[in-house]
């Protein structure tokens, strides 16, 4: 295991790590990154976290064909096309695709689900079927755990497909409709190596008093 890199170094190196080793993860480690996750912060410190660890064949068997399936339904010959580039994005969905392929060997599948609860914007009147999770006050935990699994010399990557094909996890995995699933993080050991992101500066993202000020000496915010 590598050496805890330091907060900094961890942030900017946290790439989706899709290509990992079938070696499997010590349970006291991931129960190391699942501390992390609860570390975060959540509306009202509610904590409506709930985590599955998937790590036996028929589940994550189950789940990797599904993933596959609906990743080329819902992207079809653009993922292939994309895929022949030789540029970043290339790389990045090329890495998709590999992840497609290898899902039901990542040695653990990480759902993190959260209580179903009805945004505040969302009047009583409005409210029909299921109330989606509380994203906000999940998605904390979810890049805790990213930082962790960095931190700790995990491969880990953030995946959504699964809004596909959600409501057959829900019956495979007995998860009940009181929670959703908000994301799924496959982890392993790395094949790759660490690398820093590649992100536009701060500053073309940000604006300072009003809309669109900027900085002197700092680029431009963009939009
Ligand atoms: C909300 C969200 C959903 C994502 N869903 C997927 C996904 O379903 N599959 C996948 O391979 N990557 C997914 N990603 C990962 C992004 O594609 C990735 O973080 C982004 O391309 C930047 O890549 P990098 O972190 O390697 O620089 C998702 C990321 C976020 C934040």
């Amino acid at each position: 295991m590598s050496a805890d890199p330091g907060l900094f170094a961890t942030i900017h190196t946290m790439r989706a790590m899709r290509r990992l080793k079938p070696d499997p993860v010590p349970e006291a480690v991931l129960l190391k990154v699942l501390e992390a996750g609860t570390c975060a912060p959540s509306g009202q410190n509610l904590q409506r976290w709930a985590f599955l660890v998937v790590t036996d064949d028929a589940g994550k068997r189950f789940f990797g064909e599904r993933y596959r399936h609906w990743l080329h339904a819902r992207f079809g010959a653009a993922l292939e096309t994309a895929a022949g580039s030789s540029d970043a994005l290339g790389r990045s969905v090329k890495a998709a695709l590999h992840l497609a392929d290898h899902m039901h060997e990542a040695p653990v599948l990480l759902f993190c689900c959260g209580v179903r609860d009805w945004p505040f914007a969302v009047p009583p009147e409005a409210r029909s079927g299921l109330a989606p999770p509380s994203y906000g006050s999940i998605y904390p935990a979810v890049q805790n755990i990213l930082l962790a699994c960095r931190g700790l010399g995990l491969g880990a990557s953030l995946t959504t497909m699964h809004q596909m094909f959600e409501p057959e996890m829900h019956e495979f995995f007995g998860i009940p409709d009181t929670h959703g699933v908000v994301a799924v993080i496959p982890i392993g050991y790395p094949r790759g190596k660490f690398g820093p992101v590649s992100r536009d500066p701060a500053p073309t993202k940000t604006h300072f008093n009003r809309w669109g000020q900027g900085r002197p000496g700092l680029a431009e915010p963009a939009g």
